[in-house]
């Protein structure tokens, strides 16, 4: 945890910002995997963690401005959880070490939620992602699970702190890049033909766990690249084969990392792969150049897309003019994933309270096939941590219904494209803090040009 006063000044910043109501924060619970008891590891609700730092199952908060009072409800452990779980402080001395004064019984916060509400307070939540919270939320303001109104004001406040992170975040943040950095050094110098995909992930992972710390999200570390988030882990890597490592690492204090590349199963790529490869590193190394603050991410996104483009024009996939397919959306044939997104303590930094509100200011998304799986388009300020990571994908099947549709005949070279319909995918991802002046790289380096990547295999 940070010290007590991190916590006290984001409430009380809050506070000041919202000015009258009441404002509910739900911690996670305890949730069974396969039965009650075989839980899945618990993760506290980020914005949780963020405003009150206690990750213990079972806690819910309120911020009541207009009484200026804080209060932590929660229940000691009884004496059947401390034999088979052992101890923790009491609720008091956990609420003490976050300078909160006030706690009470959790069975307590259903009344105090109806007389606040009898007296005419708002009462604030944010979006509801577990079942638990809807349930939460039935059960205390009578709101059915799918009609509940999430407070905007109360996201946008939350999502104004968040997303400027402080010096001693970026400490944290750091520290997960350099565990994420050496995952996937670990695994880009030990991966070899004939291993499993599992093989691998389980060398990624063993990093992690071996740095005190944990994933970030669900490792991804498959021979078919060109499905964007594939999860499957049990194919063997062949020659000729890439491997695409996408994972990271969270730190005790639940702070991400996500960096992602691309290997070949033996020693080097071959031409075609360099070539595809090549092209993908100028789109990233495009987008890294032109960070800094000021500018829109939407116009970098573009910039990224339009040297795909340019890199496919070389290789006569495409043709026509390449600001002109990007407006229309043709490099989205082999680019369908954003560019980038916020990170913090979400590796998709507070997804659960809108990407429009994190990412684009309230701003309406574009609802462009490609575009759309863009998860930040504002303007870039100091202190935004983000992604890097740029992909080119061949997937067969929309290979197959732009060609059926003729979408982008202007633009798409569909002869030419049959000849890379199982070539697979390639994407390299790095993390970045936006800086006063431009941007700065978090954590160690990891290779992303082809010779980098070759040096180590
Ligand atoms: N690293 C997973 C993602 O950014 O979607
Ligand atoms: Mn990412």
């Amino acid at each position: 945890m940070f010290l007590k006063d991190t916590y006290i000044n984001r409430r009380n910043l809050l506070k000041k910002r919202l000015g009258s109501g009441i404002l509910l924060f739900m911690g996670n619970d305890e949730c069974g995997m396969n039965y009650e008891d075989n839980t899945y590891h618990f993760r506290q609700d980020s914005t949780f963690l963020y405003f009150w730092g206690l990750s213990y199952a079972g806690l819910t908060a309120i911020i009541n401005i207009d009484e200026d009072k804080e209060i932590i409800f929660g229940d000691e452990l009884t004496i059947d959880q401390i034999v088979w779980m052992g101890t923790q402080p009491s609720l008091r001395e956990k609420s003490e070490s976050v300078g909160v004064r006030e706690t009470q019984p959790h069975a307590s916060i259903k009344n105090y939620l109806a007389k606040a509400v009898s007296k005419g307070q708002k009462i604030h939540y944010l979006p509801p992602y577990r079942a638990e919270h809807k349930l939460k939320l039935m059960d205390w303001l009578g709101v059915k699970p799918s009609r509940y109104e999430a407070s905007v004001p109360f996201i946008r406040e939350v999502v104004n702190q968040r997303n400027y992170k402080t010096g001693e975040e970026i400490f944290e943040i750091e520290k997960a890049c350099n565990i994420t950095a050496d995952m996937h050094l670990a695994a880009i110098r030990e991966t070899r033909i004939g291993m499993k995909e599992y093989e691998v992930a389980a060398i990624i992972e063993g990093v992690a766990y071996a740095s005190g710390g944990r994933l970030s999200f669900p490792t991804i570390a498959t021979i078919n690249g060109q499905t964007l988030h594939n999860h499957y882990h049990g194919n063997t890597i062949g020659e000729g084969d890439m491997l695409l490592i996408d994972a990271g690492a969270e730190t005790e204090m639940g702070y991400a990392g996500d960096m992602s590349s691309t290997i070949p199963a033996g020693k080097k790529f071959s031409t075609r792969q360099k070539e595809i490869y090549d092209i993908q590193v100028a789109s990233h190394i495009a987008a890294v150049g032109a960070l800094r603050p000021g500018v829109l991410f939407e116009d970098v996104y573009n910039l990224s897309a339009k040297v795909i483009c340019e890199g496919m024009k070389s290789l006569g996939l495409m043709k026509g003019d390449s600001d002109e397919a990007v407006q229309a959306g043709a490099h989205a044939m082999f680019f369908q994933c954003g560019l980038g997104h916020m990170m913090g303590l979400d590796v998709h930094d507070m997804e659960n309270l809108g990407e429009v509100w994190v990412g684009y200011d309230g701003r309406a998304k574009s609802p462009q096939f490609g575009r759309k799986s863009l998860r930040l388009g504002r303007k870039l300020e100091p202190g935004f941590v983000l992604t890097i990571e740029p992909g080119v994908y061949f997937i067969p099947e929309l290979i197959d219904l732009w060609k059926s549709e003729k979408r982008f005949a202007g633009f798409i070279n569909y002869n030419k494209l049959e000849a890379y319909r199982s070539f697979g995918g390639i994407r390299n991802e790095e993390d970045f803090l936006i800086t006063e002046t431009g941007s700065r790289r978090l954590g160690k380096k990891i290779p992303l040009t082809a010779d980098e990547v070759e040096a180590l295999r």
